[in-house]
């Protein structure tokens, strides 16, 4: 009696083993980095696009014009992969962009107030190209510049590095700034940003990725049914001008709790006076962290259409969640898609809006000797 059952029990193993190796025997499995040509800047400059594949088939494509994620595909809940990045099919559309698509921001991501800050007794003036304020670097900020690229053939996982050198008073910030900032493509199908500067002056610095999602794949309608969960009880609402007041403020029985998982389209209508100044959201939340340093979980999104779930990870103590309020179908992107009101969202990890003058909030200055280091993790997957 007991022996057919140990061969159907020696049977399985077998075929669980198979099943565990066979990845592995796949011919062309494994990761890859591959550079093509991604079109020119208008004065002739060739620009590339650096595409990293992971064992699974997943894709991220990185250009060194803006150092900027220009695609991402990943599977849906039946293994159907598609582009959940809003962006152009080549560098020509980002030469032109204005909506910061993929884009790592810098050097102070998103606004400083009218352009000003004062650091060890000396104000220093910034370019105003967002009604009366700063915002994301200025006019010509880290999103339009040529980056070094050079793929990291000895990296376990496909990388790519991106390296920066933003010379005394570009943009009005002072010290010489060396950025570097790597692309890698796990296995987990999660795409790691790490981010390090160094200065030879005092500055300030405040680096994310602009990336917008529609997890339903680009350019396929918008975002209000996505389900988001942000990890934070409080958040930093901002005056008229998107400058935030300095307040840290409880999200409890507002539309900015996001604690319980909820379609970003559920609350965003609602007569709430921060809502109104940002027609829609365009806020920075403060992360709850259980731990001083190191990766904690921020946000999550999930799109009940395909199952697709972005889970976000970083060291740093704010997130910006911007719903896409100003896209109105004038930028046209990959495949032709026209990129309409809401048609994508951006998690963008940072130090909170405006720190530079508001000294209760978590200090953003760099100093000679010092290294800016900071890690957000895009990860995918699906149910
Ligand atoms: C800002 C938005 C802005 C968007 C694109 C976001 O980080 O908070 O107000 O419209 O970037 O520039």
């Amino acid at each position: 009696m007991g022996f057919p059952i140990r061969t159907a029990f020696t049977l399985l193993a077998a075929v669980a083993a198979v099943t565990i190796t066979t990845p592995r025997l796949r011919a062309d499995a494994g990761p890859k980095i591959k550079k093509l040509p991604f079109g020119k800047l208008a004065d002739g400059t060739p620009i590339q696009l650096y595409v990293l594949t992971n064992k699974n088939g997943v894709q991220a494509a990185i250009t060194n014009f803006g150092a900027r994620l220009v695609s991402l595909k990943v599977p849906d809940k039946n293994g159907k992969l598609a582009d959940v990045i809003l962006g152009y099919s080549s560098v020509e559309g980002y030469e032109k962009d204005t909506a910061y698509f993929g884009a790592i921001a810098g050097r102070y991501a998103n606004r400083i107030a009218k352009g000003r800050f004062t650091l060890d007794g000396v104000t220093y003036k910034l370019p105003i190209n967002n009604g009366v304020n700063s915002l994301h670097g200025g006019t010509k900020g880290f999103d339009k510049l040529v980056w070094q690229a050079r793929e990291l053939t000895k990296s376990a996982n496909p990388a790519v590095e991106l390296t920066l050198t933003s010379p005394n008073g570009d943009q009005g910030y002072p010290g010489t700034l060396h950025v570097r900032v790597i692309y890698t493509l796990t296995d987990q199908n999660a795409l790691r940003i790490q981010y390090w500067a160094t200065t030879d002056k005092p500055t300030v610095i405040n680096l994310t990725n602009h990336a917008y999602f529609n997890l339903d794949g680009q350019g396929n309608g918008d975002i209000l049914d996505t389900v988001l969960m942000i990890n934070a009880d409080e958040y930093t609402p901002t005056d008229k001008t998107q400058i935030p007041t300095g307040e840290i403020v409880s999200v409890k029985g507002t539309p900015f709790d996001f604690l319980k998982p909820t379609p970003i389209g559920a609350r965003i209508n609602e007569n709430n006076p921060q809502l109104k100044i940002a027609g829609g959201y365009d806020h920075n939340w403060v992360v709850n962290r259980d731990h001083k340093t190191g990766l904690v979980l921020a946000a999550r999104a999930y799109s009940p259409k395909t199952g697709r779930v972005l889970t976000v990870y970083t060291t740093e103590p704010g997130i910006q969640f911007y719903s896409g309020n100003f896209l109105d179908g004038t930028l046209v992107g990959k495949g032709g898609k026209a990129y309409k009101y809401r048609y994508g969202f951006t998690l963008e990890t940072q130090h909170y809006p405006d720190s530079p003058n508001h000294p209760n909030f978590p200090s953003t200055v760099l100093k000679p000797g010092q290294v800016y280091r900071q890690t957000t993790v895009f990860k995918f997957s699906a149910r």
